[in-house]
């Protein structure tokens, strides 16, 4: 059985008041032991979450890392200084971080595997523009993302991937892929996994929807058979909401 998760990636909200107050409300419910919850603040919250979240069932990871160990990168975080601050989980790839800060295939193929090599896990986000879905390029694409920054990675670094589908156009729209379009796609990204690799490998990666999911909808996305679980963001910035998520498994 696949390991069921549902991952709220904050973005660049909650400041140290809203990070505590949001941390609050998190704890007070029950995490269920067959899913596992992750939230990432901003970098600058990420000790605050890792000391108040100690002992709870609930994952800090960070939102992005550089790929370099150390050096002239200003603004930049290594791998080393997450994992000084108990953070061991990283997002990569994210729409947001190719779209409006440069991130390329190839630029994440070094941190990918920077972080592997760190010994963190990574929830590696890719998914195409509407652009390309209209023009049925989606397919292509997706395979080309996961292609470039995964497919030359040796099996056992597969236990540290997670993968989380985000269509473009149903970030932050309000916009969500119906569950047969998520199903189709995550079936073709486990295909394609099993086609570079093999089936036992492509049985055990978890992949992720993410893209205006809600509570009215993440039952039934997650009722799909390849879907396992989301990367939510606005409606991981109210507990109540979150965790309903959480619990639509
Ligand atoms: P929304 O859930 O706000 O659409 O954002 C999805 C996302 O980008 C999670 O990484």
């Amino acid at each position: 059985m696949r390991n069921q998760i549902v991952a709220g990636n904050w973005k660049m909200n909650n400041n140290t008041p809203e990070t505590e107050l949001l941390l609050d409300n998190l704890m007070q419910h029950v995490i269920r032991d067959d899913v596992s919850v992750y939230v990432a603040p901003a970098f600058t919250q990420l000790s605050q979450s890792v000391e108040k979240l100690k002992g709870h069932a609930i994952t800090v990871a960070a939102q992005n890392m550089n790929a370099a160990a150390s050096g002239a990168h200003t603004g930049e975080i290594s791998s080393s200084m997450l994992i000084g601050t108990e953070v061991h989980t990283v997002i990569l790839g994210h729409s947001e971080r190719r779209s409006l800060y440069g991130e390329t295939n190839d630029s994440l193929k070094l941190k990918v595997s920077s972080a592997i090599d760190a010994g963190m896990k990574i929830i590696f986000c890719f998914g195409e523009e509407l652009s390309e879905r209209k023009e049925n390029k989606h397919f292509d694409l997706v395979k080309k993302q996961l292609a470039s920054a995964l497919f030359e990675l040796p099996s056992d670094a597969w236990n540290q991937i997670i993968l989380a589908y985000e269509p473009v156009w149903a970030i932050g729209t309000g916009e969500t892929a119906s569950p047969k379009q998520a199903q189709e796609m995550h079936a073709f990204i486990r295909q394609q996994i099993e086609n570079q690799y093999d089936k036992s490998l492509a049985d055990h990666v978890s992949i992720l929807y993410g893209g205006s999911v809600k509570p009215s909808n993440a039952k039934e996305i997650f009722s799909m058979t390849d879907v396992d679980g989301g990367l939510i963001g606005g409606a991981s910035l109210k507990a109540e909401d979150f965790m309903d998520i959480v619990n639509a498994f």
